[in-house]
């Protein structure tokens, strides 16, 4: 019989009568561990030696475990230094901490191990050492030298040990092999090294040679090492499909200032000065000069609208409006500032109907973190400017645009916004738990809004969370999965974007 060198070599080392692991093997042979678990399952293929598998745990001290292996655990450490300053006696705790050296975080560990295992109480800053206590006994230092020494200890210290994250415990599969019976009469009957090759070459095919080389097998199911290049994140992915999207709907990007002034977040919103939203709770403001550059006259009419409304039967907020709170800077809650300048004639001059404009960006609100809110999140912006818009043409924008993404079952909610009327909320079904989730807001901007603007004709404007969608289509439940800390990396590694 023929066989693959590797292979040989292991057929040879391994016995009828006595198991042998994978390492024990890797050491006979000679040869790599993967080299030897390759041959051992392509003889276990062949019928020639069959492979016992065992689950085996290794622990393993981490630093700190080695730390106090050495040195003694801090409780031990502390309550020695309790004795040795108050000869048995109460002590005042920081002389004992003192007289200990332990320092740092080491001094919460060794108090509150101390008092957990008996060795004396804490009362009033005092602390007062059992003198029936034994540090010689304590299981946990017995444990951590044993586990040194490499010694195996008892499974509830272990628990404990690693609770306190003084070891790490590591599950291994351990292969034995033993030669069958077909392996056996093999060896008996010879069986000799062929030499592989994995591939086929134009010097094998012309010598001739490729006649008398064994070919290794090529196994689909081998382990492979994973490569794992850099990635655009799908967040980004998932934006430039939106804009990709918006641009086919017909739609220019908008953009501009991440830090803005308050005039184009909020007074050109006709949102009143004193708008909850406004206060220093929901606002990142920055402590940076004002913004200096903002047309004169539109200041002029965005306060006159606050201070008496628009139009024959207008009403304002009756209440104060500060030109320098308008001209103070803060991190954008929202991308409808880049539509109010855009809308302005700010910044690429005065527009005529029709038009369609979006941005997909990052806004910033100071929100309490959890599982669908974020401190920074990005907003799909949009407006569409022309004559005699209504609600119809609102909901079927949103219909086609979320039609890309195979969302079609959007849901619209009548809702107040101080911008819009009307406004409305947009909604869609969570794939996995079947929850409606919010995932936009939209409505057609008031008067109060464009006028002051300088706007003659309809304007119909949305603001949509792009990591809501993004739940739609992955059906990821935290948006923390895709930002931050604790974003799952085979969520990013894995996710494709269909195009
Ligand atoms: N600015 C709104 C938000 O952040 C979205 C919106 C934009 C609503 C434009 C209506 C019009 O929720």
């Amino acid at each position: 019989m023929r066989l693959p060198e590797s292979q040989v070599a292991v057929l040879n080392a391994a016995s009828a009568t006595d198991e042998r692991t994978i390492a024990q093997l890797a050491e006979a042979t000679d040869q790599k561990p993967e080299t030897v678990t390759g041959a051992v399952f392509d003889l276990r293929d062949e019928g020639l030696v069959s492979v016992t598998e065992t689950a085996a745990e290794s622990v393993e001290l981490t630093d700190e475990g080695v730390e106090y292996a050495e040195e003694d655990l801090p409780e031990v450490r502390l309550y020695r230094a309790a004795l040795d300053v108050g000869d048995g006696d109460a002590v005042p705790m920081g002389q004992v901490i003192g007289a200990s050296s332990l320092g740092g975080p080491q001094v919460d560990i060794a108090l509150s191990n101390f008092a957990r295992k008996g060795y004396g109480h804490i009362d009033s800053g005092e602390l007062a050492p059992d003198a029936g206590a034994d540090p010689d006994a304590d299981e946990e230092a017995a444990a951590l030298a044993a586990l040194a020494a490499g010694e195996s200890v008892d499974a509830d210290v272990l628990d404990q040990l690693e609770s306190r994250q003084l070891v790490v415990r590591h599950e291994r599969t351990i292969r034995a092999v033993t030669l069958t019976d077909e392996g056996v009469t093999a060896l008996m009957e010879g069986v000799e090294a062929a030499e592989t090759v994995d591939r086929l070459t134009p010097e094998l095919l012309t010598s001739g040679e490729w006649e008398d080389v064994e070919f290794t097998e090529y196994n689909v199911e081998a382990d492979a090492p994973e490569a794992r290049g850099g990635k655009k994140h799908i967040l980004r992915q998932t934006a430039d499909r939106v804009k990709d999207v918006l641009t086919g709907m017909g739609f220019a990007e908008m953009e501009g200032p991440h830090a803005d002034a308050d005039f184009w977040i909020n007074d050109c919103l006709f949102m009143p000065q004193d708008h909850p939203a406004r206060t220093h709770w929901d606002r990142f403001a920055l402590d940076v000069p004002p913004m200096e550059d903002i047309p004169e006259d539109l200041i002029d009419r965005v306060r006159d609208a606050h201070l008496n409304g628009v139009g024959e039967d207008g009403d304002g907020y009756h209440s104060p409006w500060s030109e320098d709170f308008a001209r103070a800077i803060a991190l954008r809650g929202h991308t409808t500032s880049l539509s109010m300048r855009y809308l302005s004639g700010h910044e690429v001059g005065e527009l005529e109907p029709p038009q369609r404009y979006f941005s997909v960006e990052k806004v910033y609100r100071n929100d309490t973190l959890d599982p669908t809110h974020l401190l920074e999140f990005y907003q799909i912006e949009g407006w569409v400017m022309a004559e005699d818009l209504s609600v119809r043409d609102l909901m079927g924008t949103f219909e086609e645009f979320y039609s890309h993404f195979g969302i079609t079952d959007i849901q619209f909610k009548p809702h107040y916004n101080p911008y819009t009327e009307p406004s409305f909320e947009l909604f869609g079904r969570h794939p996995e738990t079947g929850e409606l989730i919010e995932i936009g807001n939209s409505g057609m901007f008031r008067e109060e809004v464009l006028r002051p603007l300088g706007v003659k004709c309809d304007v119909m404007a949305w603001g949509l969370a792009l990591e809501r969608l993004l739940m739609l289509m992955y059906g990821f439940d935290d948006i923390r999965d895709v930002h931050g800390t604790l974003c799952d990396l085979d969520l990013l590694r894995e996710t494709e974007v269909l195009k």
